[in-house]
């Protein structure tokens, strides 16, 4: 078996493992490191939870050891929570090092971050458009002389999701020397696989861990099947039943959207629960202190959008429940791999309506498994359920009487300026595409009741033809 040692880490750096209590290397760090060490280019598939921060941040430390300089090494990432975190990782696996890090995302003040990426870090950690935005706007940079470029969560990176980071990658891989090596890593890198091989030229090193299962063993994944309307009741007696038999026990609870999330935490504080939240709609600063006031335990549970569905490595996290049934398999994978992580245990459940269930079964056959049916005693669900519905309702209602749906409003506004597209223009393109699915959906209501009567009448026609042929003369 091997050691960090015999993997070519130095003793300061084995020491230093050993001190977060990292002794003996995953499969994912024994495999990917010595090719990293070697100077390849690397790509690196394994389960969430299995060490893949420390795969490429070790041999990063080892050879920036071996020749110091800044900017040496950057990391691209698609959320500024997990940016922070890797960012933290560096700091302190490389403190003997007097490692300097800068973290570039975005929500934060952009000459702060200028002035620190000036003094050449040797690592900056960053998200693709903050820090392509002070590429764009600055020609000092200095990246001509970068060794590594990372992209953690890979696949999410180069996809089309809400947010799209092609662009700002272009941007980003513009300025980066083309003799560098890169490195690629996510729990979900395999449908992705070709447009990460042109990021990482270098005839990389692919490692991936050969199990079918694509979610750990120790997750204990279950669903329950409700109607929507008993969704949230469902929600209040888990968290019930989990705080009175496991108050050390925290939670995250993934929705869909940002405005449920704000709802949810309303009203599981009207249920005395300790909750806070985590959406893309709240101020940086808030949501970097609502994180690290969940991580610290001050606050058990955690209701957040997919921001914090990727990467976030928090241990006292043992149950995950998935509020809607997410629709992709690999968001899914993400989610639920919160918990359970570098070989702990962990509960995942996920709240399944009867129009959610073709989406559990794309899961169940990416994940190569079964979720298993969560018991609950439904009469003691239904017995709060009015409770419930009724202060949800109430958030929704406090809810409105804020500005919430406005500041969404201002928000989208001036990402459309930052896209550089026009807001009003867009505004009446939208007013004009729903005017003109309305008309197609009215004209083909029209043809669909046409065919009916026609129908109608040919079957009363047949009817009539039949009852005569049977009339006896
Ligand atoms: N060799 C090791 N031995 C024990 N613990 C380790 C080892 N390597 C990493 N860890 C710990 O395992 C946890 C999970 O690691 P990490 O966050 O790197 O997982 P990941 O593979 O990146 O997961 P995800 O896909 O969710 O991002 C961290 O707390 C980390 O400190
Ligand atoms: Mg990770």
């Amino acid at each position: 078996m091997s050691t960090f040692s015999s993997l070519g880490l130095s003793d300061w750096l084995v020491e230093q493992c050993k001190q977060l209590g990292i002794t003996r290397p995953t499969p994912v760090q024994e495999n990917c490191m010595p090719a990293i060490l070697e100077g390849r280019d690397c790509m690196g598939c394994a389960k969430t939870g299995s060490g893949k921060t420390a795969a490429f941040v070790l041999p990063v430390l080892q050879r920036l050891s071996e020749d110091p300089y800044g900017i040496f090494c950057v990391v691209l990432t698609p959320t500024r929570e997990l940016a922070f975190q890797i960012a933290e990782q560096f700091r302190v696996l490389g403190k003997p090092l007097g490692l300097r890090d800068c973290l570039i995302v975005g929500g934060m003040d952009m000459v702060t971050q200028a002035l620190e990426l000036s003094k050449k870090p040797h690592v900056v950690v960053a998200t693709p458009g903050r820090l392509a935005d002070h590429i764009r706007s600055s020609d000092t940079i200095d990246m001509k002389r970068i060794q590594f470029l990372i992209l953690d969560e890979a696949d999410r990176l180069l996809e089309q999701g809400c947010t799209d980071f092609t662009k700002d990658l272009e941007v980003i891989l513009s300025v980066v020397p083309a003799k560098r090596q890169t490195l690629l890593f996510s729990a979900t890198l395999t449908d992705t696989l070709q447009e990460l091989k042109s990021i990482a030229m270098n005839k990389p090193f692919f490692w991936e861990n050969k199990s079918e299962v694509r979610t750990v063993d120790e997750l204990d994944q279950r669903y329950i099947l409700t109607p929507e309307k008993v969704k949230d009741a469902y929600l209040v007696h888990l968290i019930q039943k989990f705080q009175d038999e496991h108050d050390d026990w925290s939670i995250i609870i993934f929705t869909s959207t940002c405005k449920n999330c704000q709802v949810l935490t309303m009203m599981l504080r009207e249920f005395n629960f300790p909750t806070i939240s985590l959406h893309s709609m709240m101020k940086q600063r808030q949501r970097f202190a609502n994180l690290a006031k969940f991580k610290s335990n001050v606050f058990k549970i955690l209701i957040a959008t997919d921001v914090a569905a990727r990467g976030l490595d928090i241990p006292t996290v043992q149950v995950v429940i998935n509020h809607n049934t997410p629709g992709l398999p690999k968001i899914y994978i993400h989610r639920v791999g919160r918990t359970a992580r570098a070989g702990r245990h962990g509960v995942s459940i996920t709240l399944v309506t009867q129009y959610d269930i073709h989406l559990v079964n794309a899961i169940e056959e990416q994940i190569q498994t079964k979720l298993k049916e969560y018991p609950v005693e439904e009469k003691d669900v239904l017995k709060i359920l009015t409770q419930v519905n009724v202060t949800r309702r109430e958030c929704e209602i406090k809810l409105e009487s804020t500005d919430f749906d406005e500041k969404k409003e201002i928000n989208k506004k001036k990402q459309m300026i930052l896209e550089g597209k026009d807001p009003e223009f867009e505004e009446k393109r939208k007013k004009e595409l729903e005017k003109i699915k309305r008309e197609k959906k009215k004209f083909k209501g029209k043809i669909q009741e046409a065919m009916k009567k026609k129908k109608r009448k040919t079957m009363k026609r047949r009817l009539e033809g039949k009852k005569q042929s049977q009339t006896p003369t």
